[in-house]
């Protein structure tokens, strides 16, 4: 389904979407790329101000970060660039149902933690500072506030937007993406099952169906209003691009893309574990923070099958664990977050891969498209 020229609506710039958008969001996609927001370190504001300044949307992830933090970073970008970008906030869910599980999990991971040398955390229940990021985000407004884990209600969707911002809300499935929109977010983005790292659900449970794979999840979304959708999921290649585009997003969200660029701030032997084929593939666990979450395959996510759904217990429960594990570059125990694509991401800066992933549907020579490799290096 492609739409053809420009008509008195606002479209994209980009003439292959076929979505006409309306929104103040759609507005601020220059290019159809959107650095996706990475915690946990590899969103720095240089991959933000890169991102902005080859034309693409980027976001700083506020998840894990004091709200003081969040506004150095905040700051460090709009030294670097006078362009629009996001910030990325995690909406709390409810304390776990399976107290008992994290307990027997726990006990499970004493030898990891044993053999790190590290005692585990204590598995607690925490809102990751919400409402003081949403105060401070209110008072000194970004151009867009993405959410994920959630949907914040229509009053804090409204308030951002009358303090100038816009307002996405990561969706796994129809029904969230129809919460989303009833709640006046402005663009769902759709995730799709292939992404890295967390899924976005809105619950922990079986509430509503979240393996929906990224076009599959993008053709429900079709009647879904006039908003501006962002697809996120494994999109490495210009083909990708083009292809979520023909199914009505008006950018792709890219995470792993972007991961090894020399503007991330990605521990580098998780940068290097992406590319030099030690795992062979992804999946998706609960081992490290008791939320699915897609990772490559090592040994921790191969012995700890059973993790409970307790998020953020277990994450505060691992955290020593994992940054021990980083420290010592004990690779098989870190969190090697990746989408499925992660064997395409390349290391080139992150303007290039703007630049390449825009660059056409892999008719273009030299693209990297047909062999289904990045950008040369
Ligand atoms: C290392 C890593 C960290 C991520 N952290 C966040 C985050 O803090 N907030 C968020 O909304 N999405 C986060 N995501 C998910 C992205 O927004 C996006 O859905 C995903 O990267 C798309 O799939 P891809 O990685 O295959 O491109 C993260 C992804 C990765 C790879």
């Amino acid at each position: 389904m492609r739409l053809g020229a420009a008509n008195s609506r606002s479209w994209h710039r980009d003439a292959s979407v076929a979505r006409p958008v309306t929104s103040r969001l759609a507005g601020l996609v220059r290019r159809p790329v959107i650095v996706a927001p990475m915690a946990g370190g590899p969103s720095t504001p240089r991959l933000v101000v890169a991102a902005a300044e080859a034309g693409a949307l980027g976001f700083l992830a506020a998840g894990y970060k004091p709200p003081a933090g969040v506004a150095e970073q905040i700051a460090a970008v709009r030294a670097g660039t006078d362009e629009a970008f996001g910030v990325n906030v995690f909406v709390p869910g409810i304390p776990t149902v399976e107290p008992d599980g994290v307990r027997r999990y726990l006990s499970d991971l004493e030898p990891d933690a044993a053999r790190l040398g590290v005692g585990l955390g204590e598995a607690r229940f925490d809102d990751d500072g919400y409402e003081d990021k949403l105060s401070a985000l209110i008072a000194d407004p970004a151009a867009v506030v993405s959410f994920t884990f959630g949907c914040p209600s229509a009053e804090v969707v409204r308030a951002l937007q009358e303090a100038g911002s816009s307002v996405v809300v990561t969706v796994t499935c129809p029904e969230e993406a129809a919460v989303a929109v009833a709640a006046g977010a402005g663009g769902p983005c759709a995730q799709g099952v292939e992404a890295g790292a967390h899924r976005g659900s809105f619950t922990d449970d079986d509430t509503w169906r979240s393996d929906y794979r990224l076009v599959d999840l993008l053709e429900t979304l079709e009647g879904v209003g006039d908003v501006a959708v962002f697809a996120a999921g494994a999109v490495m290649l210009p083909s990708q691009l083009a292809e979520v585009l023909d199914h009505g997003a008006v950018a792709a969200q890219c995470g792993t893309a972007f991961f090894r660029c020399p503007e991330s701030g990605a521990h580098s032997l998780h940068k290097a574990a992406l590319a030099d084929g030690r795992y062979a593939t992804t999946a998706v666990t609960r081992a490290f923070s008791g939320r699915p979450a897609r990772a490559l395959v090592n040994r921790f996510v191969v012995e700890h099958p059973g993790a409970p759904a307790a998020y953020p217990e277990v994450n505060n429960a691992t955290r020593p664990l994992r940054a021990a594990a980083a420290s010592r570059g004990d690779i098989e125990t870190m969190s090697l977050w990746a989408g499925e694509g992660y064997a395409k991401a390349t290391d080139r800066a992150a303007g290039e891969v703007v630049e390449w992933l825009c660059s056409g549907s892999g008719s273009g020579s030299g693209s990297g498209v047909a062999s289904g490799r990045g950008p040369v290096s």
